[in-house]
């Protein structure tokens, strides 16, 4: 196909505004699917069951249209499916830099929202040029003219030729396809020059092995050429090229503009990274494409079996996750409080809990997750720098000069009502207020937090102060210096590692209060006092003390029914196993668990 004839965008929108919708119209109206396979399905691009249930779109997903054109013309549109949620903007970013163009989808009866905000300022970044799409005109609380005003104003983009449709009843499909025809630019690039694809995602499939998604700049990919990863320098024979329609379909090779897929018999993911430059070993490129920046985990938290019996079935459970997800990190980690497990990291809350869910829901594992922690920067006396993601793993204090954490750039979009409930929300989790304006009747709050206030229920507060009204969005905004402490929670004097955290020091004692009284509640009586602590390094914060036990338990089965007190002692040897030993304090498991539930 003529680099003229050749279309590369993506759809950015708010979660939620229609953006899967539009996708399977379009899919729809260019026939890639016929009636009868769209009927039954009611999203085609967002395939993973969890996806759907949640209404989230994880891993990108490319589908190359045929579109016969009103100029007579029949083009290739390849839309990028890109993911909506903060947590995944790097893979948006990786999808975004493989189109020229995108579509803005906006609901016209919600208008601009924090993630609208943040996609399209990363569109716009790519160098893309954009087309408002108004979505739901169908509703009548619609108000297209405002949110195009909205648009104008808040991101400053023309929205004279914006696109009203109803991706829901169909309504001016075609204007969308026209409109991608029209204003989004061709993409460039020689067909002569030596061989340059930009690697954009790879998953493996157990049929296949890993299936690369390719965008080509230069040159072409065939079937049986000798290819190589610049970065490793490995070298594969390409096994299959093709396209995804949205199914695949082999083609003989891809050119310059195209977006595709090949597969080369390759076994893991790991060998394959996105933002990698794929050339041809024979006659290689000089130059790779400029890649993108690594992903990083930002949160990280401890994952234990409930049931030690299952440790391996976890570590096997991860693997599997990571084959599809390179962004998840692990490694083995042991707690005296929970056993054998993992420290797990993460690009933020959502990527958790969906690893969280996805352990639980498709391989059945019964999980203990300890407190996520951020990545703390401990600048050591020696002048060295640490990264450290575990609060357990904290070395003496006297050899620290000083802790930096990381902070955030959130957006947040609110009905002017609940305002000032945000604003003290901001306030209480240490926030500073960047800027504060408004669109329409919402106010557009702009504030710098520590991420460390995030990661502990601040999206769940943000939702419950607004009534669920509240839109928020992050953006990692470097790290800065801050007195921060590390409280232990000792039980009889031991302390338990899997409750330690760090805490700025002015909230220090609250938290260490909280949590003190929450297991006061949870750890049952003994036949002795047990004195729950919180301390910063040897000095105690706060302090509950359980009483005794003052008579034995089976004295509760009146001596006579011996078959009762068996039971009763058999019980009680079962539920050791669910025990933890500090020092001689036995605690239940689930202690543990609920008081690392607590907010
Ligand atoms: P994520 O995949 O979660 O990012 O959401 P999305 O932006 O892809 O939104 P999706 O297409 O799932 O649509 C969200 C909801 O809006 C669904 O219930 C749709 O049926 C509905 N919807 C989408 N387009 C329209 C429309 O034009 N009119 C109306 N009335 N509803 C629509």
């Amino acid at each position: 196909t003529p680099l003229s004839r050749i279309r590369n965008f993506s759809i950015v929108a708010h979660i939620d505004h229609g953006k899967s919708t539009l996708a399977d119209r379009l899919i729809q109206a260019t026939g890639a699917l016929s009636e009868r396979e769209m009927a039954g399905k009611e999203q085609v691009l967002d395939n993973m069951e969890l996806e759907k249930e949640r209404g989230i779109t994880i891993k990108a997903q490319t589908v190359r249209l045929d579109y016969k054109a009103k100029d007579g013309e029949t083009y290739v549109l390849n839309l990028m499916d890109t993911p909506g949620h903060v947590d995944f903007a790097y893979e948006v970013s990786r999808s975004l830099a493989a189109c020229e163009g995108s579509l803005l989808v906006v609901d016209a009866s919600q208008g601009v929202e924090a993630q609208t905000l943040a996609n399209v300022y990363q569109a716009i970044d790519a160098g893309h040029e954009i087309v408002p799409v108004l979505n739901k005109i169908d509703l009548p609380a619609a108000e297209p003219e405002r949110v195009k005003q909205q648009i104008e104003d808040v991101i400053g983009l023309d929205t004279s030729d914006a696109v009203e449709i109803s991706a829901k009843t169909g309504l001016n499909i075609e204007g969308v396809l026209e409109a991608i025809v029209a204003r989004l630019p061709a993409p460039e690039g020689d067909a002569a020059a030596p061989t340059k694809a930009l690697l954009v995602d790879s998953w493996y499939d157990p049929y296949l092995g890993v299936i690369i998604l390719v965008r080509i700049k230069d040159g072409h990919l065939r079937r049986g050429q000798r290819i190589r990863m610049m970065s490793t320098g490995t070298v594969h024979t390409i096994d299959q090229v093709g396209v995804f329609r949205p199914k695949m379909q082999s083609v003989e090779s891809l050119g310059p503009g195209e977006m595709g897929y090949i597969t080369a018999a390759i076994k893991t993911v790991a060998d394959t990274n996105v933002g990698d430059t794929i050339t041809d070993d024979r006659t290689p490129a000089a130059e790779p494409l400029a890649g993108f920046k690594p992903s990083i985990p930002v949160v990280w938290c401890g994952l234990y079996p409930v049931d030690a019996d299952d440790f391996e079935k976890l570590r096997d459970s991860l693997s599997k996750l990571r084959l599809n997800d390179a962004s998840f990190h692990y490694e083995p980690e042991t707690s005296a409080a929970l056993g054998f497990g993992f420290r797990c990291g993460f690009l933020g809350l959502l990527h958790l809990e969906i690893i969280q869910e996805r352990l639980s829901r498709e391989f059945d594992l019964d999980l203990i997750a300890t407190a996520p922690s951020v990545v703390y920067k401990l600048h050591m006396n020696d002048g060295s720098v640490q990264d450290m993601h575990n609060p357990a793993d904290m070395p003496d204090v006297v050899r620290i000069a000083h802790i930096e954490e990381p902070w955030i750039k959130a957006t947040i979009f609110v009905p002017d009502d609940y305002l000032g409930n945000i604003l003290a929300l901001c306030t209480e989790r240490r926030g500073r207020q960047a800027d504060l304006t408004y669109v329409g009747s919402r106010a557009m709050a702009v504030y710098r937090l520590p991420l460390n206030e995030v990661v502990f229920d601040f999206y769940d507060r943000l939702k419950s102060v607004s009534r669920g009204y509240a839109s928020f969005d992050y953006n990692m905004d470097g790290y800065e210096e801050s007195d921060l402490v590390k409280i232990s929670i000792l039980v009889n004097g031991d302390p338990v590692d899997a409750l330690s955290f760090m805490a700025h020091r002015s909230q220090a004692e609250k938290r260490g209060r909280q949590i003190c009284e929450r297991l006061k509640e949870l750890i049952p009586k003994q036949l002795f006092k047990i004195a729950i602590q919180a301390a910063i390094g040897s000095r105690v914060i706060a302090r509950e003390t359980i009483g005794a036990l003052s008579k034995d338990v089976t004295a509760k089965c009146y001596g006579g029914d011996i078959s009762r007190k068996r039971k009763l002692l058999e019980k009680q040897k079962e539920g050791k196993k669910r025990m933890r030993q500090f020092g001689k304090v036995e605690i239940p498991q689930s202690a543990f668990i609920a008081a690392l539930k607590m907010d």
